[in-house]
């Protein structure tokens, strides 16, 4: 077997940036919460297939926007499930992957070894990589997953402590206007309503599909200053940036097509990190 897996992370406070956290710990709620996705066979919790693995780059990048010639070693982050992991690796690069949910982990490892592939596998929370600090990866690649952190400032400090110098940072974020709703089927007959001003410290928090009595699943809405103003802060020079598009404007009110019509559901950026000086 060529995976490798370590813990990080699991017993630690909460450290958020803005002062002392009010609310228990995030990571506790979160990885009870995909758990329970995975135990549901929520789409991001499902394995890829051959079907994927022979389109591994076009999945990766839709957009041609990585110089994968620069690449050999790559950090995942928030990026479990069995889909992006197997994938880089299938394309001969060195993968780690940092992820909250050991089920989540559990669907790389078995990927990755059902096909020989060596991926090295961290369970843990990505706004602490302190176990891997000193460590310079050439790609920072990460799924959609800032939306669960309470600080995603704290992040991208964290991914400048492991990225070489010039290296790249390719994220997709969810689009925050989307979690300010009030729900996202809920066209009233004129619009969809935004009840939940930018900025709200507190989480969302999603009921998820077990229905009431399951866990909950906590998001963070982060103003795009934070989203995109905080890369340059951190020391990115952004180099691509699109909204994905998914509107069907056939689509019936209150349904993912048609709301996408009017906020599209995620966000997806290439950044650089700076050479020092
Ligand atoms: C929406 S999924 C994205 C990955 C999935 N392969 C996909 O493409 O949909 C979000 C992932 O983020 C992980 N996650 C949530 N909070 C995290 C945290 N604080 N640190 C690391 N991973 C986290 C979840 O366990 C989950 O695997």
């Amino acid at each position: 077997m060529h995976t490798t897996r370590s813990e990080m992370g699991r017993t630690q406070d909460v450290h958020c940036c803005r002062g002392p956290c009010l609310t228990p710990d995030y990571r506790e709620i979160n990885r009870r919460a995909w758990a329970e996705l995975a135990d549901h066979g929520y789409p991001s919790t499902r394995p890829y297939g051959p079907h994927h693995l022979s389109r591994a780059r076009e999945l990766l990048d839709p957009q041609e926007w990585i110089s994968w010639d620069t690449v050999k070693s790559v950090l995942c982050l928030g990026a479990g499930g069995g889909q992006q992991v197997p994938l880089l690796a299938s394309l001969g690069y060195r993968v780690t992957a940092v992820d909250l949910s050991p089920e989540q982990l559990e669907r790389d490892w078995a990927v990755a070894e059902k096909l020989g592939l060596e991926v090295e596998l961290i369970e843990g929370d990505m706004a602490d990589l302190s176990a891997l600090h000193g460590r310079e990866f050439d790609l920072v690649y990460q799924a959609i997953s800032a939306c669960y952190l309470p600080d995603v400032r704290q992040l991208y400090g964290e991914i400048t402590r492991v990225l070489r110098p010039g290296g790249h940072y390719r994220v997709e974020h969810a689009n925050p206007v989307s979690l300010q709703l009030s729900d996202p089927n809920g066209w009233d007959g004129n619009g969809y309503r935004l009840v939940r001003p930018q900025g709200a410290e507190q989480p969302v928090a999603w009921t998820l599909p077990g229905g009431p009595n399951s866990p909950p699943c906590w998001h963070y809405i982060h103003p795009l200053d934070d989203l995109i103003g905080g890369l340059g802060d951190a020391g990115f020079v952004l180099l691509h940036f699109a909204e994905r598009k998914a509107a069907d404007p056939s689509a019936e009110p209150g349904t993912y097509g048609h709301l996408a019509s009017y906020v599209p559901p995620f966000l997806t950026l290439v950044a650089q990190l700076g050479h020092p000086g």
